[in-house]
């Protein structure tokens, strides 16, 4: 007995080590994405030209006569690249205010992203380059998620639900070249990303983060009153809705844009409808919630950490944000 005992011990003490290791507490480096099996009630088409996203030249990007655009206040970094937002929804229905404050949208909506790249920031009038038009489609009550990949000669864009890479390089409003190995997300990336409640939603369609100016033929207005003229939206006092800022707004508070810049960032993942791999974590990064429910105060190191180590967001991006994340650790220390 007397001589086991210490071996007992050190082997209690070593499982204690290891569980210690091996517990959520510590970042998992390879955090792994799973296979999500989520119903799906649409089969996409292998040509973007079928759902006539764009009238004239594609490479243009003029939105055919039936899609509006949608204009973000904070939007979701991506390697520099530039997005195009669009909506279509059946003839004769309606947007609606939901009480969570994001839009229903009827079955038939069409949402669609498109990233290009300006070959020179200081003057667009040099063209670009359309990398992808990602798509996010109702059917039956469910959202279905897919993205395109313009061709080289950017005439039209085939569906790619297995990920890829592209190079891509572009010269800054500053004169200074970049380049990065772009990555295109594989159908089941989306859905880490667009899941809430284990069921593929769109994310930036909260009222929020619409509710701001924008030009429209010729004026400028509310964007969420344009869309209720045009009787694309339910009628609802629109003054009585927020606003989230842009986080690149250097005039708006510290505290309002780092709120942004984890909601539009970092909230699609660590909200408690998310991917459930991500609320192990316990975090709800989301805009509307109370400071003290978002978790922020306990993990501000973790949070400074992770960002450091680039070890988040581990999706979505190749490239680091510098300006978010200069912005978010200036948030952080300024608590
Ligand atoms: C890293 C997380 C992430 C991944 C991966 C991702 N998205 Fe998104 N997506 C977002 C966020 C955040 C927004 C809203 C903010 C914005 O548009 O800037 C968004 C917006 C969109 C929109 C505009 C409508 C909406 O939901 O707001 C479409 C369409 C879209 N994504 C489709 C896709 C498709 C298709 C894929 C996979 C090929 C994909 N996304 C992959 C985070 C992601
Ligand atoms: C694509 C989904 C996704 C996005 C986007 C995302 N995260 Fe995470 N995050 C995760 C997952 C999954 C984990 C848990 C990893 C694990 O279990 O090891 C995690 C873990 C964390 C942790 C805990 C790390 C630790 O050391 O314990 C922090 C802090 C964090 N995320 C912050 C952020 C911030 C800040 C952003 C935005 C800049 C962000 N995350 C964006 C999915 C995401």
């Amino acid at each position: 007995m007397k001589t086991a005992f210490p071996l007992i011990s050190f082997g209690i003490a070593l499982c204690a080590f290891i569980f210690i290791s091996c517990n959520k507490e510590d970042y998992d480096s390879q955090v792994t994405i799973e296979q999500f099996n989520f119903p799906q009630t649409v089969i996409f088409e292998d040509s973007l030209t079928s759902y006539q996203v764009f009238s004239g030249t594609p490479a243009d990007l003029t939105p055919s006569a039936d899609f509006e655009l949608l204009e973000l206040s904070s939007i979701l970094f991506t390697d520099y690249s530039h997005k195009q937002r669009l909506v279509k929804i059946p003839p004769g229905t309606q947007m609606i205010q939901l009480s969570d404050g994001t839009i229903g949208f009827p079955d038939g909506t069409i949402l669609t992203k498109t990233f290009f790249y300006y070959h020179d920031e200081r003057d667009t009038s040099l063209g670009k380059r359309n990398i992808e038009t990602r798509l996010e489609i109702k059917e039956n009550g469910l959202w279905n998620a897919a993205t395109y990949v313009w061709n080289e000669d950017q005439t039209n864009a085939y569906l790619k639900t297995d990920g890829l890479t592209t190079p891509v390089s572009w010269i800054d409003e500053n004169g200074v070249s970049h380049s990065t190995n772009y990555e295109v997300p594989s159908g089941n990336d989306c859905i880490a990303c667009h899941q809430s409640d284990s069921k593929v939603a769109p994310i930036g369609s909260s009222l929020l983060n619409l509710n701001r100016d924008v030009e429209r033929n010729g004026g400028t207005l509310n964007q969420l009153t344009y869309l209720q003229n045009e009787g694309l939206l339910n009628n609802f006092q629109v003054n009585q809705i927020g606003q989230m800022v842009d986080y690149n707004n250097a005039n708006a508070s510290l505290d309002d844009r780092g709120r942004a810049y984890l909601a539009m960032n970092c909230a699609h993942c660590h909200n408690p409808s998310g991917w459930p791999k991500a609320n192990e974590r316990e975090f709800d990064f989301r805009y509307q919630i109370p400071f003290a429910q978002t978790g922020i105060s306990f993990e501000e190191e973790k949070i400074k950490r992770a960002l450091d180590e680039r070890e988040m967001p581990f999706i979505g991006n190749t490239m680091l944000d510098e300006e978010g994340v200069n912005l978010l650790k200036e948030h952080l220390d300024n608590l």
